[in-house]
């Protein structure tokens, strides 16, 4: 019987590709099922890794332009755009190529199309049926629709269609102040287009601590960003070089119109579970149409698992890769499990803004007695150094234990910062722990534990 697996996994992005992997490697059999022609999800082909892609050359360029002269450098600098899209291609194509080695290289069986669960222990593939002990259900998200507005991917379009437009446009306009909009509209701010960004709630980046998106959005702004927070799109109207939203204030109240040459829409993602006959094998899903699952990953049917955007928890794939490899531990009779306290949450623009832990805005609701320690860029030697000054670090420690509850940070290399801090709160550590561990001098590291020895009223350089 050729088509026998202890595991099959549907969908090989961050979730599915990590969970065969390490199933493998504990001695499980192993397949999995994909229908894009490329393995690695929309984080990917789609998603994080172009998003990084463009970053990374949009930030070049802006510093070319902004920072250059500063520094003594003389440079002519101007964009080509289709080799900009062509860099991105070679950071997907490279990124996914990796996947194929690492499947190829831990014997993993792949199935090419469309995987259906024909019921627990089946999976049929077109005409192929696989046999399977379990089956973890890994099939991801896609881009929330908003109500009456079509995206064609080429003058509305989603974060799929901002990553593939033909030209920068000289205007766009951002539908959602989260992650998405933020990032994809800091690449096309950059490269010249005027960005207005329209957002429902009063404040940016819901769910992040709202000191640190407060001082991010005035950040924003010194870079040329708009905001219109508190309003809504209610609809669109396309022409041929532009699309003009219908914006009303959340609260009610007069319409008034927005022009650009392409609008984004960035308002959430949803959980991908079409075609997988979820119904008829039985496999409950909850109100917001995510696959219920116990904290085993178990669905409602025994059998059958599923990990990643597609169940409750935060839309990312280092949480789902995380959870991949707890339940490939699980199934091999393991104890995995993910620390859902401990997952870092990093927006990829300039300054970058990362998180891990509670924010204020949390623990003030909880109740809990905490201490703040901030510390800005401001007076960081190496920040100084760089003339990359924009944003703080603050540490929120328990009053009473001083063990670090949450740590946010706006700034250059935020993302990278973050770890120590994810690292020391996986450890149960302190801020004390923190402040006394030696940093080295001169880095962006010792705003860090200055803001944990802030927390204790000792900070050095404020
Ligand atoms: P999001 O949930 O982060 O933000 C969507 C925003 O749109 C919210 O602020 C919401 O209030 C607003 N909104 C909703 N309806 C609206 C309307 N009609 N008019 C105006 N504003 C409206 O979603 P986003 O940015 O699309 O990202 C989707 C998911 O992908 C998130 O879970 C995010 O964490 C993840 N992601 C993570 C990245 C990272 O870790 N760097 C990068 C990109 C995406």
């Amino acid at each position: 019987m050729a088509n026998q697996f202890d595991v099959t996994i549907i969908g090989t992005g961050p979730g599915g590709y990590v969970c065969a992997i390490r199933a493998a490697q504990l001695g499980l059999k192993v397949a999995v099922v994909e229908k894009r022609a490329t393995h690695g999800g929309a984080c990917l082909n789609v998603g994080c890794i172009p998003s990084k892609a463009l970053l990374h050359a949009s930030e070049l360029y802006a510093g070319s332009k902004h920072s250059f002269a500063r520094m003594g450098i003389r440079a002519e600098t101007s964009i080509d755009f289709p080799r900009m899209m062509g860099f991105k291609q070679e950071a997907i194509d490279g990124n996914t190529k990796g996947v194929d080695f690492l499947l190829k290289k831990n014997k993993v069986t792949v199935f090419r199309g469309t995987g259906k669960i024909a019921g627990p222990g089946t999976v049929t593939v077109g005409n192929d049926t696989i046999e399977t002990k379990n089956i973890v259900i890994a099939t991801g998200s896609d881009a929330a629709k908003l109500k009456g507005i079509e995206m064609d991917e080429k003058q509305i379009v989603s974060s799929t269609g901002a990553l593939m437009l033909e030209k920068v446009p000289a205007s766009m306009a951002v539908i959602g102040a989260g992650v998405i909009g933020l990032e994809l509209g800091s690449v096309y701010a950059r490269l010249g287009a005027k960005v207005t960004v329209i957002e429902y709630l009063d404040r940016i980046l819901p769910g992040m601590d709202l000191d640190a998106a407060r001082n991010f959005q005035r950040i924003l702004q010194k870079q040329g960003f708009a905001f219109r927070l508190s309003s809504k799109v209610t609809g669109a109207v396309k022409a041929k070089d532009k699309v003009t939203l219908a914006v009303e204030p959340a609260a009610g109240g007069a319409p008034e119109q927005i022009e650009a040459e392409v609008a984004l829409v960035a308002v959430g993602r949803t959980p991908y579970t079409e075609g997988l006959g979820l119904d008829a094998a039985g496999v409950k899903l909850d109100n917001r149409g995510r696959v219920e699952v116990d904290d085993r990953f178990q669905t409602s049917v025994p059998g059958i698992h599923a990990i990643g955007d597609v169940i409750r928890g935060p839309m990312l794939a280092h949480k789902a890769e995380d959870e991949g490899i707890a339940l490939a531990e699980i199934l091999a009779g393991q104890a995995g499990h993910v620390n859902y306290g401990v997952i870092p949450g990093v927006v990829y623009t300039n300054p970058e803004v990362a998180a891990v832990g509670k924010t204020e805005e949390e623990l003030k609701a909880e109740g809990a007695d905490y201490k703040a320690g901030k510390f800005l860029f401001l007076a960081n030697g190496r920040a100084k150094a760089n003339q990359t000054t924009d944003g703080f670090v603050k540490v929120l420690a328990d009053a009473r234990t001083d063990r670090v509850l949450g740590v946010h940070i706006v700034g250059p290399m935020a993302g990278e910062l973050i770890h120590e801090a994810a690292v020391l709160m996986e450890f149960g550590g302190s801020a004390e722990d923190l402040a006394r561990t030696c940093h080295a001098h001169p880095t962006l590291s010792e705003a860090v534990k200055e803001a944990a020895m802030a927390v204790a009223g000792r900070a050095i350089h404020s």
